[in-house]
Protein backbone atom coordinates (compact mmCIF):
# COMPACT_ATOMS: atom_id res chain seq x y z
CA UNK A 1 0.00 0.00 0.00
CA UNK A 2 1.36 3.41 -0.76
CA UNK A 3 1.53 5.36 2.60
CA UNK A 4 2.40 8.56 1.12
CA UNK A 5 -0.81 11.03 1.99
CA UNK A 6 -0.98 13.08 -1.03
CA UNK A 7 -4.99 13.60 -1.46
CA UNK A 8 -6.87 15.79 0.82
CA UNK A 9 -10.47 15.94 0.75
CA UNK A 10 -12.40 19.17 1.74
CA UNK A 11 -15.74 18.73 1.86
CA UNK A 12 -17.46 22.49 1.55
CA UNK A 13 -21.09 21.31 0.21
CA UNK A 14 -22.80 22.06 3.98
CA UNK A 15 -25.70 24.12 3.69
CA UNK A 16 -24.32 26.35 6.81
CA UNK A 17 -27.05 27.26 8.50
CA UNK A 18 -26.25 27.88 11.57
CA UNK A 19 -24.45 31.04 9.96
CA UNK A 20 -27.83 32.32 8.61
CA UNK A 21 -28.09 34.84 6.66
CA UNK A 22 -24.08 35.66 6.37
CA UNK A 23 -24.52 32.26 4.08
CA UNK A 24 -27.85 32.29 2.46
CA UNK A 25 -25.99 33.11 -0.81
CA UNK A 26 -22.38 32.84 0.23
CA UNK A 27 -20.41 29.94 1.32
CA UNK A 28 -19.43 29.77 5.19
CA UNK A 29 -16.06 28.14 3.91
CA UNK A 30 -15.49 31.99 2.28
CA UNK A 31 -15.80 33.58 5.37
CA UNK A 32 -12.67 35.51 5.64
CA UNK A 33 -10.45 36.04 8.35
CA UNK A 34 -8.66 38.97 8.15
CA UNK A 35 -7.35 38.99 4.16
CA UNK A 36 -7.97 35.00 3.35
CA UNK A 37 -11.26 33.17 2.92
CA UNK A 38 -11.18 30.35 5.52
CA UNK A 39 -11.02 27.57 2.87
CA UNK A 40 -7.26 29.17 1.79
CA UNK A 41 -6.31 28.53 5.62
CA UNK A 42 -7.30 25.07 4.87
CA UNK A 43 -5.69 24.94 1.73
CA UNK A 44 -2.47 26.33 2.50
CA UNK A 45 -2.43 23.96 5.75
CA UNK A 46 -2.46 21.00 3.18
CA UNK A 47 -0.16 22.00 1.12
CA UNK A 48 2.94 23.12 3.63
CA UNK A 49 1.94 19.10 4.78
CA UNK A 50 2.80 17.92 1.24
CA UNK A 51 -0.35 17.32 0.00
CA UNK A 52 -0.21 17.63 -4.08
CA UNK A 53 -3.96 16.94 -5.10
CA UNK A 54 -6.54 19.31 -3.16
CA UNK A 55 -10.47 17.48 -3.46
CA UNK A 56 -12.95 20.06 -3.01
CA UNK A 57 -16.57 18.41 -2.77
CA UNK A 58 -18.53 21.30 -3.68
CA UNK A 59 -22.35 21.41 -4.16
CA UNK A 60 -24.86 24.37 -5.29
CA UNK A 61 -24.08 27.80 -4.62
CA UNK A 62 -20.38 26.75 -4.07
CA UNK A 63 -18.84 28.40 -7.20
CA UNK A 64 -16.79 31.16 -5.20
CA UNK A 65 -14.64 28.41 -3.97
CA UNK A 66 -13.38 27.28 -7.37
CA UNK A 67 -13.36 30.53 -8.85
CA UNK A 68 -11.10 31.66 -5.53
CA UNK A 69 -8.67 29.39 -6.57
CA UNK A 70 -8.57 29.54 -10.23
CA UNK A 71 -7.06 32.12 -12.55
CA UNK A 72 -8.41 36.08 -12.41
CA UNK A 73 -7.89 37.22 -15.91
CA UNK A 74 -9.57 40.17 -15.68
CA UNK A 75 -8.48 41.31 -12.14
CA UNK A 76 -4.79 39.98 -12.78
CA UNK A 77 -4.78 42.63 -15.91
CA UNK A 78 -6.33 45.52 -14.17
CA UNK A 79 -3.29 44.95 -11.38
CA UNK A 80 -0.97 44.90 -14.30
CA UNK A 81 -2.30 47.99 -15.39
CA UNK A 82 -1.97 49.35 -12.40
CA UNK A 83 1.41 48.33 -11.49
CA UNK A 84 -0.08 46.94 -8.57
CA UNK A 85 3.14 43.92 -8.38
CA UNK A 86 2.49 42.79 -4.76
CA UNK A 87 -1.33 42.48 -5.09
CA UNK A 88 -0.55 41.02 -8.54
CA UNK A 89 1.67 38.21 -6.93
CA UNK A 90 -0.98 37.81 -4.23
CA UNK A 91 -3.91 36.88 -6.64
CA UNK A 92 -0.90 34.66 -8.52
CA UNK A 93 -0.25 32.66 -5.86
CA UNK A 94 -2.90 31.42 -4.23
CA UNK A 95 -1.73 27.81 -4.21
CA UNK A 96 1.85 27.15 -5.81
CA UNK A 97 1.52 25.89 -9.25
CA UNK A 98 2.62 22.13 -8.42
CA UNK A 99 -0.72 21.61 -6.74
CA UNK A 100 -3.70 20.31 -8.34
CA UNK A 101 -7.82 21.31 -7.35
CA UNK A 102 -10.29 18.59 -8.17
CA UNK A 103 -13.67 19.55 -7.91
CA UNK A 104 -16.70 16.99 -7.10
CA UNK A 105 -19.94 17.53 -7.04
CA UNK A 106 -22.23 16.30 -4.04
CA UNK A 107 -25.55 17.05 -5.16
CA UNK A 108 -27.17 17.12 -2.25
CA UNK A 109 -25.79 17.81 0.80
CA UNK A 110 -26.63 14.27 2.59
CA UNK A 111 -24.07 15.19 5.65
CA UNK A 112 -20.06 14.65 6.12
CA UNK A 113 -19.50 11.08 5.27
CA UNK A 114 -21.45 11.37 2.22
CA UNK A 115 -19.67 14.04 1.18
CA UNK A 116 -16.22 12.05 1.84
CA UNK A 117 -16.93 9.58 -0.09
CA UNK A 118 -18.03 11.43 -3.46
CA UNK A 119 -13.81 11.70 -3.29
CA UNK A 120 -13.20 7.86 -3.74
CA UNK A 121 -13.53 7.36 -7.39
CA UNK A 122 -9.92 10.04 -7.06
CA UNK A 123 -8.76 8.78 -3.64
CA UNK A 124 -9.33 5.10 -5.03
CA UNK A 125 -6.80 3.10 -2.04
CA UNK A 126 -4.96 6.02 -0.68
CA UNK A 127 -4.70 6.90 2.25
CA UNK A 128 -5.86 10.66 2.13
CA UNK A 129 -6.43 13.62 4.65
CA UNK A 130 -10.22 15.73 5.31
CA UNK A 131 -9.32 19.25 6.21
CA UNK A 132 -13.08 20.75 7.35
CA UNK A 133 -12.48 23.99 5.86
CA UNK A 134 -14.86 25.55 8.40
CA UNK A 135 -12.61 25.27 11.17
CA UNK A 136 -9.37 27.48 11.43
CA UNK A 137 -6.86 25.41 13.63
CA UNK A 138 -4.23 27.48 15.34
CA UNK A 139 -1.47 25.46 15.72
CA UNK A 140 1.93 27.74 16.11
CA UNK A 141 4.93 26.50 14.13
CA UNK A 142 3.51 22.56 12.92
CA UNK A 143 -0.29 22.12 11.17
CA UNK A 144 -2.26 19.86 12.50
CA UNK A 145 -2.59 18.18 9.11
CA UNK A 146 1.17 17.59 9.17
CA UNK A 147 1.42 16.56 12.87
CA UNK A 148 -1.34 14.32 11.88
CA UNK A 149 0.73 12.71 8.88
CA UNK A 150 3.50 12.17 11.21
CA UNK A 151 1.64 10.08 13.72
CA UNK A 152 -0.02 8.36 10.55
CA UNK A 153 3.37 7.92 9.06
CA UNK A 154 4.53 6.29 12.61
CA UNK A 155 1.42 4.44 13.22
CA UNK A 156 -0.27 3.46 9.70
CA UNK A 157 -3.66 3.55 11.11
CA UNK A 158 -6.65 6.27 10.93
CA UNK A 159 -6.01 9.66 12.85
CA UNK A 160 -8.15 12.04 14.22
CA UNK A 161 -6.98 15.45 15.70
CA UNK A 162 -9.61 16.81 19.05
CA UNK A 163 -10.19 19.81 21.02
CA UNK A 164 -10.67 19.86 24.84
CA UNK A 165 -14.09 22.01 25.16
CA UNK A 166 -15.89 23.48 28.12
CA UNK A 167 -18.18 20.52 29.74
CA UNK A 168 -21.16 22.25 29.04
CA UNK A 169 -20.66 21.98 25.43
CA UNK A 170 -20.14 18.58 24.74
CA UNK A 171 -23.67 18.12 23.46
CA UNK A 172 -22.56 20.34 20.37
CA UNK A 173 -19.78 17.94 19.55
CA UNK A 174 -18.76 14.23 18.70
CA UNK A 175 -17.13 13.35 21.91
CA UNK A 176 -14.72 10.46 21.84
CA UNK A 177 -13.29 7.74 24.47
CA UNK A 178 -9.72 7.50 24.31
CA UNK A 179 -7.39 5.45 26.04
CA UNK A 180 -3.67 6.84 26.52
CA UNK A 181 -0.64 5.67 24.44
CA UNK A 182 1.58 8.29 25.16
CA UNK A 183 1.69 12.03 25.30
CA UNK A 184 -0.69 13.60 23.24
CA UNK A 185 -1.61 9.89 21.61
CA UNK A 186 -4.51 7.93 22.16
CA UNK A 187 -6.53 5.31 21.33
CA UNK A 188 -10.11 5.95 20.06
CA UNK A 189 -12.39 3.31 21.73
CA UNK A 190 -15.68 4.60 20.94
CA UNK A 191 -17.18 8.06 19.89
CA UNK A 192 -20.37 9.56 21.41
CA UNK A 193 -22.26 11.80 18.79
CA UNK A 194 -23.86 14.71 20.66
CA UNK A 195 -23.91 13.46 24.47
CA UNK A 196 -25.37 15.54 27.23
CA UNK A 197 -22.28 16.62 29.53
CA UNK A 198 -23.52 14.09 32.51
CA UNK A 199 -22.97 11.30 29.47
CA UNK A 200 -20.26 12.45 27.97
CA UNK A 201 -16.95 10.20 28.18
CA UNK A 202 -14.54 12.87 28.34
CA UNK A 203 -14.01 16.47 27.11
CA UNK A 204 -12.37 15.79 24.15
CA UNK A 205 -14.14 16.59 20.68
CA UNK A 206 -13.57 15.46 17.66
CA UNK A 207 -12.35 18.52 15.50
CA UNK A 208 -11.76 19.97 11.89
CA UNK A 209 -9.33 17.40 10.39
CA UNK A 210 -9.69 13.58 10.27
CA UNK A 211 -7.93 11.00 8.01
P1 LIG B 1 -20.84 20.99 9.11
O1 LIG B 1 -21.85 20.10 9.67
O2 LIG B 1 -20.06 21.87 10.03
O3 LIG B 1 -21.42 21.96 7.96
O4 LIG B 1 -19.89 20.11 8.21
P2 LIG B 1 -22.87 22.30 7.54
O5 LIG B 1 -23.67 21.08 7.25
O6 LIG B 1 -22.72 23.29 6.44
O7 LIG B 1 -23.37 23.03 8.87
P3 LIG B 1 -24.83 23.53 9.32
O8 LIG B 1 -25.27 22.58 10.38
O9 LIG B 1 -25.72 23.56 8.10
O10 LIG B 1 -24.56 24.90 9.86
C1 LIG B 1 -18.48 20.25 8.17
C2 LIG B 1 -18.00 20.44 6.74
O11 LIG B 1 -18.56 19.44 5.91
C3 LIG B 1 -19.18 20.02 4.79
C4 LIG B 1 -19.49 21.45 5.18
O12 LIG B 1 -19.50 22.30 4.03
C5 LIG B 1 -18.40 21.80 6.16
O13 LIG B 1 -17.27 22.38 5.53
N1 LIG B 1 -20.37 19.25 4.43
C6 LIG B 1 -21.34 19.01 5.35
C7 LIG B 1 -20.51 18.77 3.13
O14 LIG B 1 -19.62 18.96 2.28
N2 LIG B 1 -21.65 18.07 2.81
C8 LIG B 1 -22.63 17.84 3.70
O15 LIG B 1 -23.64 17.19 3.32
C9 LIG B 1 -22.47 18.32 5.01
Amino acid sequence: MNTRIRKAVLPVAGLGVRFLPATKASPKEMMPIVDKPLVQYAAEEAVSAGIKDLIFITGRTKRSISDHFDKAYELEAELEKGSKCELLQIVRNILPPEVTCIYIRQAEPLGLGHAVLRARPVVGREPFAVLLADDLIENGNVGCIKQMIEMFEAHQCSVLAVEPVPLEDTSKYGIVETERIADRLSRVVRIVEKPKPEEAPSTLALWGDIF
